[in-house]
């Protein structure tokens, strides 16, 4: 007899050749390299490239991808005055998932289904995301909008577009990162409804425009906006044993906390750690980094939970200077380069996702005319 697996958990609905996660040991790799080496020595691009073709470019092929991706930054004018039309208190999730469909009217490819096409296409939406959430913060803090550069890489343009000038590169690498750690994660919650949008053949733009609504949720990447919330709630060191006590008693979560597979500390979250560290060490002060802190600990002793990805992206993200609640719009920028990888392979080998439901209503039901009900 079939029964509801409640969740999808462990449930496994596709072979895939992209991400590997080991949940029980806290191993996580992307087409093989251990997220560690990605972590430390390869540029977003670079991972971006990886993930879509199965393997890390050479030389020439990366500065044919990186001007590739430089060339096609600006978003259409049309999509332009959306952005800007949209009112300030808009969420940036919303306006991203808003403007990435819009994408799709002035693309003329879009219904050209060849992989040739789609990494064109993808290539686009990877390069114009960051544009979007710079131009939208731009435009509703009354600024002027600042045109992609041509040249830098996507953490630089991005930084630049945000702030109007260039960043230390000491930021850029970071945000570099942070990227690379967010750009893929398997059949998480958002890669799955992108791939489950394709499989009816739909384009592209459908498939990361399901994924970006359902990475919003706070139980997904809506949780480090939460994490840097609760970190300003509490205020002090002092006041996180009671708060966190008070938020397990009323049976509340603790957000940046527990993974649906992992069951030790995430690895990503190891690698964020350090970053916070270092972040805290070099200007940020060490509140934030000492709560974190803190919070993990009383976790993992009375839970047996570890932080996952965004526990400590979010004081990373808050040290950058990075308003609050663009942190998932970072999250989303980085993990376009999964979503539109798992899209490739998933159309390279299509079979239509269509569960089924247990259904447990009733059966036989007479239908009653309205009037006598
Ligand atoms: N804070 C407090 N308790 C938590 C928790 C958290 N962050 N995460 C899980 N738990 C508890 C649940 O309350 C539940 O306890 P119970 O069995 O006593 O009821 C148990 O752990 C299992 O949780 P469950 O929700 O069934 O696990 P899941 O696999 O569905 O959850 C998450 C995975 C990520 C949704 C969950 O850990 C969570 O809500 N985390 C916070 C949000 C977050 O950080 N999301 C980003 C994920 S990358």
């Amino acid at each position: 007899m079939k029964v509801a697996t409640k969740g999808l958990e462990d449930v496994i609905v596709a072979d895939s050749e992209i991400c590997y996660i080991d949940g029980e040991k806290g191993i996580l790799s992307y087409r093989g390299y251990p997220i560690e080496q990605l972590g430390d020595n390869a540029t977003f691009e670079e991972v971006i490239y990886l993930l879509w073709h199965g393997k890390l470019p050479n030389r020439a092929e990366l500065d044919a991808f990186n001007k590739e991706l430089a060339s096609v930054r600006e978003l259409p004018k049309p999509v332009l005055d959306l952005i800007t039309s949209a009112p300030p208190e808009a969420h940036p999730m919303d306006v991203l998932r808003t403007a990435v469909s819009a994408l799709a009217f002035y693309d003329p490819e879009v219904e050209v289904p060849s992989r040739e096409a789609n990494l064109r296409k993808a290539a686009r939406l990877v390069a114009q995301t960051p544009t979007i959430i710079a131009a939208f913060n731009r435009s509703r803090n009354e600024l002027p909008i600042v045109e992609p550069m041509k040249d830098k890489s996507l953490a630089e343009n991005f930084l630049y577009m945000l702030a109007g000038q260039e960043m230390m590169p000491v930021l850029t690498r970071v945000l570099d990162v942070c990227l690379v750690l967010h750009a893929d994660h398997d059949l998480n919650a958002s890669t799955f409804a992108a791939r489950v949008a394709v499989s009816t053949l739909a384009d592209i733009y459908c498939g990361v425009t399901a994924a970006i609504g359902t990475l919003k949720g706070p139980l997904h990447g809506g949780a480090n906006t939460r994490v840097m919330e609760m970190l300003i709630e509490i205020g002090e060191l002092e006041k996180v044993e009671d708060y966190i006590h008070n938020l397990l008693d009323k049976k509340g979560r603790v957000m940046g906390v527990g993974h649906r597979v992992y069951k030790t500390m995430d690895p990503r979250a190891r690698i964020l750690k350090q970053y916070s560290k270092w972040m805290s060490e070099h200007g940020c002060g060490p509140l934030w980094y000492s709560m974190l802190t803190k919070i993990e600990e009383m976790m993992h002793n009375e839970k047996g939970l570890d932080p996952n990805v965004d526990f400590y992206s979010a004081s990373v993200y808050y040290c950058m200077g990075v308003p609050l609640d663009l942190y998932t719009a970072l999250f989303a920028m980085s993990r376009m380069a999964g979503w539109t990888a798992h899209i490739l392979e998933q159309l390279s080998d299509n079979r239509l996702i269509r569960p089924i439901t247990d259904y447990k209503g009733p059966l036989n039901k007479r239908f009653v005319p309205i009037d006598n009900r």
